[in-house]
């Protein structure tokens, strides 16, 4: 795993504009807030922003973690009254039963199956009775219409709602689909309209026919 931590240390000077500053990533930022600003209703509780980046979603945690130091180092000084630290996350420092939110994202999509797996342990740990995890992942029922394939690690991942379910330590409480049509290649002046379709399709029976999943997690406390 440690190519991805020296790709992100070597991005990190230039992730937020490299990233976000385009329509696409303009677009992406603003519907994960709009998700996020549902789901996150509660200001008093502990939240953890797990592998945090350069803080693009850190105004809604109390708390991040990266293994990157460089994106730490961007996120600290951007964030000074927070509490942020360097460490894996499949591994981190915290207690178990801290948390009452985690969110992820931009995250899993770079990993396999078992680090995922691993991450969700930690995540169960570390998450109070009832807590649970927002995270994004790519769909895999999009990629298999378009017969997308890479043998990178960037963005590889993807998996449906079907596996998510079989996960014993949390269940399903939400799912979101995000970006069914390909918004940002579309002109301008097209865009505000294909973005109201692209919720309602996005959010419909075709949900994992979008780009994205969204999902909001919730602890099993059963086990
Ligand atoms: C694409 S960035 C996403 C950053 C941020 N969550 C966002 O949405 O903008 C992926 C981040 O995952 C971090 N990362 C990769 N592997 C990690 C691991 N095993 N534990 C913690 N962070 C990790 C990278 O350092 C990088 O900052």
């Amino acid at each position: 795993m440690d190519k991805i931590i020296d790709y992100y240390d070597n991005l990190a000077e230039t992730y937020d504009e490299n990233r976000f500053e385009n329509t696409y990533g303009k677009f992406i930022d603003k519907q994960e807030r709009n998700i996020l600003n549902q789901l996150l209703t509660n200001s008093k509780e502990m939240i953890l922003d797990l592998a945090c980046g350069s803080g693009r979603l850190l105004n809604y945690a109390n708390f991040g973690v990266d293994a990157s130091s460089k994106m730490i180092e961007i996120s600290k000084h951007k964030f000074q009254n927070k509490s942020i630290y360097l460490a894996d996350a499949e591994k981190t420092q915290f207690e178990a039963n801290t948390f009452d939110t985690i969110i992820s994202f931009h995250f899993f999509m770079h990993l396999n199956q078992n680090k995922v797996d691993k991450i969700l342990e930690e995540c169960y740990r570390i998450l109070k009775p009832n807590g649970r995890i927002i995270f994004d992942v790519p769909s895999i029922k999009r990629r298999e219409l378009l017969n997308f394939k890479t043998n990178e690690w960037h963005g590889a991942y993807s998996t449906s709602i079907a596996v998510l379910k079989q996960n014993h330590h949390f269940k399903i409480n939400q799912t979101f689909g995000l970006l069914f049509f390909p918004i940002h290649r579309f002109p301008k002046f097209a865009r505000n309209f294909l973005v109201k379709i692209d919720l309602i399709i996005a959010n419909s029976f075709l949900k994992e026919y979008s780009s994205y999943l969204i999902i909001e997690y919730k602890k099993n406390d059963d086990n």
